[in-house]
């Protein structure tokens, strides 16, 4: 409950200042792409609900439920808030003003954004708060991760290696148009069949042209010390996020032990320097990449740019889940 009476808070913060500061935000919009009068009025298409006929269970995170469906013959997939019914630790209905107002912000800046590694939106329901986006088919990261662990096994660096690629680029193209997703971690980084990788769920990303909440809710797992420290967002801050999702690509199980059999609380681990360990096994060049990305100073991490081009300069030959290859010690 307090995390939605926060949200609210947050909301209102948003189109408070959404409404005041017009110029702002048509400069933010203008360089991803967007004309003044689209920026103005945030162009959300409203879909009827009743044209999406809901088909397969796609994945839920904490505040949505996505479906796949079919809108005027093509594949798409639809984030729900979630049902209270369904889940009685979600307190507030769907018709709720502050859940409206949440998965409404999100499509706002979701639609604004094209990229052919962010998922694309493509309208909002007139009912139920739909958010209406480009279908990624094989889910989540995260998914793709826990079927490998099952078996004891991680990626391959290949498979690794190109998500990572994809992932860099779409920060590149979020620092462009000064957007910080906030909440990168596998579980929203989505898959379709070919492995090409699209940042998803935009529900905690902000605009870096206006005002941080003081209180922002995101993932602990991939939050940065500054974050912690001083609710410091920004792109540098999704790089720390970055170096967390690439740990969790290299190791064959969940990495996230040590911090919680930890008895100091994850805020105080990584405000003190602490990192997970790195499986002794993982290349090298991805080692040495995650430990840039988690440096404690986010001058020190590098930049979305920095990381594409340190891709591209050590690429990963090896075949897929070969033994000398990504696996754990
Ligand atoms: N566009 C999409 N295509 C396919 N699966 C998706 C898509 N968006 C989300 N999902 C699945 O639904 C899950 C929850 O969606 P997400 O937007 O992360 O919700 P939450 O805000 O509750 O975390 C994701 O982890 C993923 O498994
Ligand atoms: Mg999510």
């Amino acid at each position: 409950m307090i995390e939605w009476m926060l949200l609210l808070a947050y909301e209102s913060n948003y189109y408070v200042s959404r409404g005041r500061s017009i110029s702002i935000a048509s400069s933010s919009h203008a360089r991803i792409g967007l004309s003044l009068t689209e920026a103005n009025s945030v162009n959300l298409p409203i879909i009827p609900n009743a044209e999406l006929a809901s088909q397969k269970f796609l994945g839920r995170g904490c505040y949505g439920v996505v479906s796949s469906a079919k809108w005027n013959g093509r594949d798409v997939a639809v984030k729900y808030p979630l049902d209270p019914s369904q889940d009685p630790s979600n307190v507030l209905g769907i018709a709720d003003p502050m859940v409206h107002a949440k998965f409404r912000k999100e499509a706002c800046l979701l639609i604004t954004l094209n990229s052919p590694y962010v998922v694309k939106c493509f309208g909002f329901t007139d009912k139920a708060n739909g958010v209406v986006m480009e279908c990624q088919p094989q889910g989540s990261l995260r998914d793709l991760l826990e079927q490998h662990w099952q078996r004891g096994k991680a990626l391959s660096c290949v498979a690794a290696h190109k998500i990572q690629k994809a992932v860099a680029n779409g920060l590149v193209y979020l620092q462009a148009a000064q957007v910080a997703h906030c909440d990168l971690k596998t579980e929203n980084i989505l898959l379709d069949d070919v492995m090409s990788a699209k940042l998803g769920d935009f529900g905690c990303a902000v605009d870096l042209t206006k005002p941080i909440p003081i209180k922002h809710i995101v993932t602990p797992k991939c939050k940065a010390p500054e974050s912690w420290q001083s609710g410091q967002y920004s792109t540098q801050s999704d790089v720390f996020g970055f170096a967390v999702t690439m740990l969790e690509m290299v190791s064959s199980r969940d990495p996230f032990y040590q911090a919680e059999s930890s008895m100091v609380p994850l805020e105080k681990w990584v405000v003190a320097g602490n990192r997970e360990p790195i499986p002794k096994k993982c290349p090298e060049s991805t080692a040495k990449l995650i430990q840039w990305c988690w440096a404690q100073k986010p001058n020190d991490r590098p930049t979305p740019k920095q990381i594409v081009e340190y891709l591209d300069k050590n690429p990963l030959d090896e075949e897929p889940n070969s033994p000398s290859c990504c696996v754990i010690c």
